[in-house]
């Protein structure tokens, strides 16, 4: 029997990529996305409800209509420096928005979920690479809110018996390898888009923000996830949670860090394009190292990243953005 699955966000980066994957795996998903930062033309493998996770009455109707038998979480306002200035945003739209969520999914009974959580709900990390039971202590209202909606969930499966698995991104980079969705966020803050830009003299140079760090080139260094390999991490979730998993938090990343430059040249590598780049003063709150540990979710799910290394993820980021181009 085909799994009808709903996928808040649906219209979104991530959630699009979500979308093939479960069609990839049988299952038709429901995308569901208010559009506020989601394209409509990224929802390709099942229907498309406009819809904001805040309207109960509505959220009603999709629960009659499609009966999802679990649902895939990556609604959410996802920009830190705007969490900083206008925390109610956040609050109201990310943690209230899940509950609504969570309400009608109890009402209807349906019992799973996977929600995107984030390594933002670490802060600034004690140990590298950051296990999950590393202490998290998130530093802006967008890791705040992630972070409160992982208690959320605590609390759902306590007394709802709603069943979740957070996985905590770390960067999610890449597009789609056959080329039909990709990254296009507005505005755009992840640096692959930007140094692509940059590339393409769509802008006049890429910001490296602190070239001063303690780390081999003075720039920070994070851990960058293919959209794809995320993509199948969910679909392995559910498949987790239809299995009697229990609630569960897991890291997703590779591993492996790369500095803002490596990113600049790989790109450099991978387009034959000279980057202009632009050094600045560090932003603050932004950690020197972020890299994950990956293993739990390789043990508990099975999955480990297929699409990740840089030049993978560069090229499939650099093929979308001249395909969009034309
Ligand atoms: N991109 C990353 O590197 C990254 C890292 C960690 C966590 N995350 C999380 O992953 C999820 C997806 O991220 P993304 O990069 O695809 O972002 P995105 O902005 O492309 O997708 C989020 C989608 O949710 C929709 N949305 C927001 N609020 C809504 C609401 N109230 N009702 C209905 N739809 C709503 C937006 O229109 C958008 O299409 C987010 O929850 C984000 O916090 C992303």
């Amino acid at each position: 029997m085909i799994k009808n699955i709903l996928v808040t966000g649906g219209g979104g980066y991530i959630g699009s990529h979500a979308c093939k994957a479960l069609a990839g795996a049988g299952c038709l998903p429901v995308a569901l996305d208010n559009l506020v930062y989601g394209h409509e033309w990224a929802v390709k493998w099942g229907p498309f409800v406009k819809v904001d996770i805040l309207d109960r009455m509505a959220l009603d109707r999709i629960f009659e209509e499609y009966q999802p038998q679990a649902v895939l979480h990556f609604a959410a306002f996802a920009y830190v420096g705007e969490s900083v200035t206008d925390p109610g945003k956040y609050y109201r739209n990310n943690v209230a928005g899940t509950v609504s969520l969570l309400e009608a999914m109890r009402d209807h009974g349906c019992r799973h979920i996977v929600f995107s959580s984030t390594c933002a709900t670490y802060g600034v990390p004690e140990t590298i690479p950051i296990p999950e039971d590393h202490p998290q202590k998130p530093i802006n209202p967008y890791g705040w809110s992630k972070w409160m909606i992982e208690q959320i969930l605590r609390d759902f499966d306590h007394a709802h018996d709603i069943r979740s698995v957070s996985l905590r991104y770390f960067n999610a980079a890449g597009a789609d390898p056959d080329g039909e969705i990709g990254e296009v966020h507005n505005p755009e803050t992840h640096l692959i888009p930007l140094v692509i830009e940059a590339a393409l003299g769509r802008r006049r140079h890429v910001e490296i923000y602190g070239a001063d760090y303690p780390t081999p080139d003075g720039t920070a260094i994070r851990d960058y996830i293919h959209v794809t390999d995320l993509a199948e991490a969910h679909v392995l979730a559910l498949d987790y949670l239809f299995k009697d998993g229990e609630t569960t938090f897991l890291n997703l990343g590779t591993g492996q860090g790369h500095s803002v430059r490596d990113v600049i040249t790989a790109v450099e590598r991978v387009t034959g394009r000279r980057v202009p780049v632009r050094e600045t003063s560090r932003r603050p709150g932004d950690p020197t190292i972020l890299v994950a540990t990956h293993e739990k979710a390789t043990k508990i799910l099975d999955w480990s990243p297929r699409f990740s290394n840089l030049d993978e993820i560069v090229k499939t980021a650099w093929e979308w953005h001249l395909r969009s181009e034309k």
